[in-house]
């Protein structure tokens, strides 16, 4: 009985990767939660602010190559906290925002903290993950803040996933950007990205029946 329940629910996780509420990281992880959810209520989801959680930076002094596979500077941070969601997560999106082309040092931070993780032997394996990144202008470098995500989940032992919909006329990869398609037109208050906001939920949708082949089988 108590397998059964555990094949049924299933959990994702909504990470905003940005300082900042409420904007455009927030936006994706909010959208691709909502197509999760319209895909399958009993889907438990949850969303996280990376920015709630104290969080050092990396040193690298390696201790977490070693066993017990420990961060030394977990004991007085929040990253057990943190970790607790993330290994009860079967999916996990990662929303980004684009800061001169690379990821936020808030995301950065996380991301390096995450090596004790690979380190006793990929905890994070074979969780389905999909990248999201929001930048300023439309093509401001929102590709590479996927690129990092994407090589952090690959490292980690992660399974990448994209957003399906029309093969000709949608994209695959959730970003937005607060430029519109004209050079002087910007999102205004109230505005929202319709483009974004139908590849996150495409990303929520896929995730969803991609854990429901995974499990049920
Ligand atoms: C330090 C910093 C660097 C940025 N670098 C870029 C950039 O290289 N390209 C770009 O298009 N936008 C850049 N932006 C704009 C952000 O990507 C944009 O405001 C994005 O919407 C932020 O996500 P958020 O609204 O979820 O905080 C930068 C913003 C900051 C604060």
């Amino acid at each position: 009985m108590a397998e059964e329940i555990e094949k049924i629910l299933k959990k994702i996780l909504g990470i905003c990767g940005s300082p900042r509420k409420n904007r455009s990281c927030d936006f994706l992880v909010e959208e691709a939660l909502k197509g999760a959810k319209e895909t399958d209520e009993t889907i438990e989801i949850e969303k996280i602010y990376l920015v709630d959680y104290k969080l050092e930076q990396c040193t690298g002094c390696d201790q977490c190559l070693r066993e017990p596979y420990e961060c030394p500077l977990s004991e007085n941070d929040d990253f057990k906290k943190l970790e607790e969601k993330i290994l009860s997560a079967d999916a996990i999106f990662i929303a980004a925002p684009c800061y001169f082309g690379s990821v936020s040092g808030l995301t950065k931070v996380f991301i390096d903290r995450s090596r004790p993780w690979k380190m006793a032997n990929y905890k994070l394996k074979d969780i389905i993950f999909a990248p999201m990144g929001a930048s300023g202008l439309r093509n401001g470098g929102a590709a590479g803040v996927v690129s990092d995500l994407i090589n952090f989940a690959f490292i980690q032992g992660m399974v990448c996933f994209g957003a399906l919909g029309n093969p000709v006329i949608d994209e695959n990869i959730p970003m937005t950007s607060l430029q519109k398609y004209g050079r002087k037109e910007f999102i205004k208050k109230g505005e929202i990205d319709e483009i974004g906001q139908r590849v996150a939920k495409n990303i929520g949708v896929r995730a969803v029946n991609l854990l429901l082949k995974m499990k049920n089988k």
